[in-house]
């Protein structure tokens, strides 16, 4: 695998701990994120039995608020200000320095703003090079995926996954840390981007408005929630908010059991056209009845259509799925599901995730879902870490210096890429 601007092979020290004499050994990584508007450093360790402890994070996030949104030219020069003097205090702090270095340098390098990850990519460099240790860019969306597993403790491959962020929904196949198949992708936007979206239409500000979205749903009384179901909302004339809005992919001329399975979000964002232009509710008011309603039933409905979507997976990759032409047997032997991804923190999604799923009906009883923690779900550089880790492990691949960001990147390319070289 050659990159188009050629490449030399990075030389690993001798006796560096990586060396694969002897098994795997005790080593450092030390990981950076800067995908988007983060700028993380983690500092981890993989033992003999390959436990992986998380020594030290640190992280620093852009205000967005006042904006709207994030402005990829922002966000470079927010990282271009910030992360060399978080990644500094990080050492300092941590007593790494070059008489005391981690065993290999990880950070992100896709997919991502390639500014962001530009930025990430070079102190990598120069740190790998100033240390002489061995340097690996990681898949951004792997770190969510492994970040759940290694929270969830016991886990094994092969597991789906259901990633919910900012810039990807999608279910996958994974049959290790670099065996993936995607089984569902999003045809438009990617969810979070979608609740964000949707949530500035509605009035909500924030720095991430999916979470505020999140946040003002849950201040509506279970009793306002019970009332505002009652209503019809596939028609505008049937209800007294003016508000529709239906289940997407999901129409009686549509095939229950669709030959590629698909997410579609863009359509939440058109249902609030009317609030854009003026017709809709005044939404300075949090208490406004027609701003509850409509936050409370698009928020149910974009969750429903995700749990929607699994459950067609299963009916039709499921074992005990023998009802339709189309149904093949690709999750046998398959018990878990991981959800990752900064909408994997959403209370509500969480909440239909463990009743609505149909796993039990297509997988059998022993059909496990694991959410991590909240505060693990959203960026950090310990995910990259523990994904550099595991990706190691599985394919014993570093880089070499002339590696570029990948901004798209898809999850079953990871390997794929080039600047790559065995260690
Ligand atoms: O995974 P992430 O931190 O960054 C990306 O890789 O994209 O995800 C960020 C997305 C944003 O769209 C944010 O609004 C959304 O995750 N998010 C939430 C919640 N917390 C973060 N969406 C819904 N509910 C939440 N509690
Ligand atoms: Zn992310």
């Amino acid at each position: 695998m050659l990159s188009r601007w050629g490449w030399k092979k990075l030389r690993i020290p001798h006796k560096s701990p990586l060396s694969r004499q002897g098994g795997y050994r005790f080593y450092r990584a030390l990981a950076i994120e800067s995908s988007c508007d983060d700028s993380c450093v983690a500092l981890l360790e993989s033992d003999t039995d390959s436990k992986i402890t998380i020594v030290d994070h640190s992280k620093s996030t852009l205000s967005s608020s006042a904006v709207g949104g994030i402005i990829p030219t922002e966000a470079h020069a927010f990282h271009q200000y910030k992360l060399a003097n978080l990644v500094s205090e990080f050492l300092t702090k941590n007593a790494i320095d070059s008489k005391n270095p981690p065993d290999i340098i990880m950070c992100t390098r896709g997919p991502g703003l390639v500014g962001s990850l530009a930025a990430g990519l070079q102190l990598a460099k120069g740190l790998s090079i100033a240390w002489g240790k061995p340097l690996l860019g990681v898949h951004h969306m792997l770190g969510h995926i492994m970040m759940a597993v290694h929270d969830s403790k016991s886990l094994q491959f092969p597991f789906l996954s259901l990633l919910a962020s900012g810039g990807h929904t999608m279910l996958v196949l994974l049959r290790s840390a670099v065996d993936h198949e995607i089984i569902i992708d999003t045809m438009d936007v990617a969810v979070g981007v979608s609740l964000d979206k949707c949530g500035r239409e509605l009035g909500i500000r924030g720095n991430m408005i999916g979470k505020e979205l999140d946040r003002y749903v849950q201040m509506i009384s279970p009793q306002e929630k019970i009332e505002f179901d009652k209503w019809d909302i596939s028609k505008r004339k049937n209800n007294p908010f003016d508000f529709q809005l239906q289940l997407p992919l999901k129409r009686p001329d549509l095939p229950l059991v669709p030959d590629t399975i698909q997410f579609a979000f863009a359509g939440f964002q058109s249902s609030l056209q009317h609030v854009r232009k003026g017709k809709g509710p005044s939404l300075e008011n949090d208490n406004n009845t027609d701003k509850k309603f409509i936050a409370y039933r698009l928020q149910e409905l974009v969750f429903d259509h995700i749990i929607d979507r699994l459950n067609v997976a299963l009916k039709k990759h499921g074992t005990n799925s023998k009802e339709y032409a189309l149904c093949d047997s690709k999750f046998s032997g398959i018990n878990d599901l991981v959800v990752s991804g900064g909408v994997a923190a959403n209370s509500r999604l969480r909440e239909k995730l463990n009743t609505q799923l149909k796993s039990e009906r297509y997988l059998g009883n022993n059909f496990n879902i694991h959410i991590p923690d909240v505060a693990l779900c959203t960026d950090n550089a310990v995910m990259i870490g523990i994904a550099g880790i595991e990706f190691l492990k599985a394919s014993n691949l570093v880089n070499d210096l002339s590696i570029l960001p990948i901004p798209k990147w898809p999850l079953n390319d990871i390997i794929n890429v080039d600047g790559y070289i065995s260690r």
